[in-house]
């Protein structure tokens, strides 16, 4: 556990917000279909990718030993179920406008079976399988970083603020990158403890690794989600036809202009933290501005009614 995050003493909790898309445009960043496909993208990756890292951490959870990281795997595992579930609805948005998803979702459910238990489903002994299950939470820190990325610069860039897109939609992804950054810190805590105190040049090595995959993996993901939505809409169908680099490069030239999508470039360059020995995730986020940005949000605001009811 990092000192900084036991000081901070504070502890995760599930806010199970509901988000009603039935009046949220095709193009929820207005006039804007290529930054409208590329945030969307992450409704289609994010529902598998979080219920494979809950799968990952209550397989972890008994060999826990410190009650405060428990806590907060128990936490962390609550509020990436719920991401998922809000995303399933915002599945169920992109199905409303014609779009066809299915098939994708089904082959990243297949692949994410698949690293799940063991590598093609191989029976691993005992101590190969506790080394699995390392790599498995070292892969969700990997992709956690990015996450913590893609939260921060939603924090301090506001995206889709001043009536630019459609509240509800632009709700949903604000109040999860929000927790995104609350929850930060978890999954490298639970990687660091599993890979345990005696083995810190181990545990360092093994991530740098982790992330030559995951980097080049998340990237191709996205753009591959991208592409598929682009295709499917006549107004942004030659962003289909963009190659991968092109593609990365008109992040950088929308940025840069609406300031509605991140720069892939400043996701990369955020690696220079990451390939640190003494990294930690704690140093690259705000939790204040994460829960004050959470205690905004119209859907916790309606669930804070609620409960008050
Ligand atoms: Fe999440
Ligand atoms: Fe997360």
């Amino acid at each position: 556990m990092h000192p900084k995050q036991r000081l901070e003493n504070h502890y995760l909790e599930q806010r199970r917000v509901q988000f009603d898309f039935s009046q949220t445009p095709e193009h929820w960043i207005y006039n804007n279909p290529f930054a409208t496909h590329l945030i969307n993208a992450v409704h289609l990756i994010l529902p598998v990718g979080e219920l494979w890292m809950c799968r990952a951490f209550n397989e972890a959870l008994p060999y826990v030993k410190d009650e405060k990281l428990r806590a907060d795997v128990k936490g962390f595992v609550h509020q990436e179920a719920h991401h998922a579930s809000a995303h399933k609805v915002a599945q169920d948005y992109l199905r409303h406008y014609g779009y066809k998803i299915d098939d994708f979702i089904a082959a990243l459910d297949t692949i994410s079976k698949q690293l799940n238990t063991a590598p093609l489903g191989l029976a691993l002994p005992q101590n190969l399988a506790y080394r699995w299950l390392t790599v498995r939470v070292g892969i969700a820190a990997a992709v956690e970083h990015f996450t913590t990325m893609l939260g921060t610069w939603c924090l301090d860039d506001q995206p889709w603020q001043n009536k630019t897109a459609d509240e509800m939609m632009s709700d949903l992804m604000t109040w999860h990158l929000a927790e995104e950054v609350e929850h930060r810190s978890v999954a490298f805590d639970l990687y660091m403890h599993l890979c345990g105190e005696d083995n810190k040049t181990f545990a360092y090595l093994q991530r740098q690794m982790i992330m030559m995959g995951v980097a080049p993996g998340f990237t191709l993901a996205i753009y591959q989600c991208f592409k598929k939505l682009a295709q499917q809409d006549t107004q942004a169908q030659r962003y289909s036809q963009y190659g991968l680099l092109r593609s990365l490069g008109q992040t950088a030239i929308e940025n840069a202009r609406s300031k509605q999508v991140p720069s892939f470039f400043s996701m990369i360059f955020s690696l220079r933290h990451w390939v640190k020995p003494s990294y930690h995730p704690y140093d690259e986020g705000d939790t204040l501005k994460a829960l004050e940005v959470i205690n905004n949000s119209a859907a916790v605001k309606a669930l804070t009614r609620l409960r008050v009811c």
